[in-house]
């Protein structure tokens, strides 16, 4: 029998789906047939809303909650507030992230405290408030966003590299740990993409040679490359799939 890649009347919560990654995958899950919390900072509602207008138009529920990571009183309030509304989560996506690219003898702990706060401990309690919810319901397909930077090394992204290689891990034990109640969980390691987060690298001519000349498909990455791989990870085609960082990277990683 063909799996269904199809997740209708799913219920997706994204985080940081005001703009980049997570507004294409929100507008991708919608596409497939979820209904999409569209979560985004305090201060971006207005993003979140305009991703919330385009969700509608497919035909889909699209509730816009804020939502900053770091606080755990913030995670806590949006899932009672998804569930109010729906009842239910099938699906979180945990996207939201930031970079603070320095020379490692140069990162404060400040600069330290806030990429670990919202790239890791950010995903380790989100994902922890929305699993005791699908602990309940016996189901849910958790998807972590990671990137190379969480298998290989990269200079000048000594926080940012620890963070996302933290989620790879953190994706093994939660896998592990929440597979007896029906919950897989999964990451995406993408390569360099051209969103909000890289604008000043994709404007140096060095760093572009320097992207073809090191990836095999010798072409740049956008989030529409990681629709297919979210979607697989969202749907019953993925039932059997638990605890892997599957690579978006154009072969980046292989070699
Ligand atoms: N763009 C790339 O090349 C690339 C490559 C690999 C991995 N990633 C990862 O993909 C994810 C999305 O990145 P993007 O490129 O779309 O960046 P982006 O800056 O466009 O989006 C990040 C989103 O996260 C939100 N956010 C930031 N801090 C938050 C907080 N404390 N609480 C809630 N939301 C918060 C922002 O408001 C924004 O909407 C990140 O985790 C990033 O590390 C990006």
């Amino acid at each position: 029998m063909i799996p269904s890649f199809r997740i209708d009347d799913k219920v997706a919560i994204i985080t940081g789906s005001g703009s980049g990654i997570g507004r294409t995958l929100a507008l991708s899950l919608a596409h497939a047939g979820a209904h999409i919390v569209v979560t985004e900072l305090p201060n971006r509602l207005e993003a979140a809303e305009e991703t919330a207008r385009e969700i509608k138009k497919l035909g889909r529920q699209a509730l816009v909650v804020p939502l900053d990571v770091t606080n755990l009183q913030s995670i806590e309030q949006m899932v009672e507030t998804t569930q109010r509304e729906f009842g239910k989560i099938d699906i979180l996506v945990n996207n939201a992230g930031i970079i603070i690219r320095k020379k490692a003898t140069e990162v404060s702990e400040q600069d330290w405290d806030r990429v670990l706060d919202i790239n890791l401990k950010g995903v380790f309690f989100t994902s922890q408030t929305v699993a005791k919810v699908m602990i309940q319901q016996k189901s849910g397909k958790i998807i972590n966003m990671s990137s190379i930077n969480g298998v290989i090394g990269s200079p000048e992204r000594a926080s940012y590299t620890a963070s996302k290689a933290g989620v790879v891990n953190l994706t093994r034990t939660l896998a592990a740990e929440w597979a007896e109640f029906g919950i897989n969980v999964n990451a995406i390691g993408p390569t360099y993409l051209l969103t909000p987060l890289t604008t000043t690298l994709f404007e140096n001519e060095t760093f572009k040679k320097q992207y073809l000349d090191r990836q095999p498909i010798k072409r740049f990455g956008t989030p529409e490359d990681l629709i297919g791989t979210t979607i697989y990870l969202a749907s019953p085609a993925s039932d059997l799939v638990t605890g892997q960082t599957i690579m978006v990277d154009g072969g980046w990683t292989a070699v």
